[in-house]
């Protein structure tokens, strides 16, 4: 099969991995592969923060976590409480994805096709990866959004939309692809 097609449907969300750092040149590929993502009118509205602060990483899972306590919906409830958890699962390397709502039409989309770009390519380097959405939690607090923007070196403008997890893990390769929904596609000829 086409080797970016059998990437694509072999990609997982895995979400736990090795201490072992990530080869620089790999972590430089995965960014290179977000840059190259479409976005509406070619604004490329997103900018890519490399995160290897452990210390960092932590206090983003836990300060999530007690937010999460106070969540109207009980699996994030259930989630704030699991003392095992960690948010960013004690990835090697996190890619924080924020982007610039101001001039761009279509931020969302254009975040999220830069998104799947780096979990595809960290796929085809032999790395194991998760796209986490509740990040925002943590850089969107009202009180403290500004704090915790310059901890990270977010760009003046800019808002925290996802975080992709890397590293190298023991269950890379191992899980089947989810079933797929069915009755999602029709042709017309
Ligand atoms: C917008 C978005 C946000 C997500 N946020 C999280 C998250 O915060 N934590 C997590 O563990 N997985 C998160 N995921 C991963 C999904 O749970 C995962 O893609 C889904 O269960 C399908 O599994 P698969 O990626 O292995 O096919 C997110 C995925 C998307 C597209």
């Amino acid at each position: 099969m086409n080797l970016v097609i059998e990437t694509i449907k072999s990609r997982r969300s895995i979400r736990k991995y090795e201490t072992k750092k990530i080869e620089q040149e790999k972590i430089e590929a995965i960014v290179e592969a977000g840059l190259y993502a479409p976005s509406g009118h070619n604004k490329q509205p997103w900018h890519f923060t490399v995160l290897e602060n452990k210390e960092i990483m932590d206090k983003i899972s836990v300060e999530t976590k007690k937010m999460l306590l106070d969540s109207e919906t009980p699996i994030f409830r259930k989630m704030g409480r699991n003392e095992k958890l960690h948010i960013l699962y004690n990835a090697p390397t996190v890619i924080i994805v924020s982007g610039k709502k101001e001039d761009s039409y279509s931020m969302d989309a254009d975040l999220a096709a830069a998104t799947q770009n780096m979990l595809l390519a960290a796929e085809s380097l032999g790395l194991a990866s998760c796209w986490v959405g509740l990040i925002v939690a943590y850089f969107n607090n009202k009180t403290e959004i500004k704090v915790r923007n310059e901890e990270v070196g977010i760009p003046e403008g800019y808002e925290v939309q996802y975080a992709v997890t890397l590293g190298y893990s023991p269950l890379y390769g191992e899980a089947k692809p989810h079933k797929r929904a069915e009755n999602t596609v029709n042709y017309v000829k």
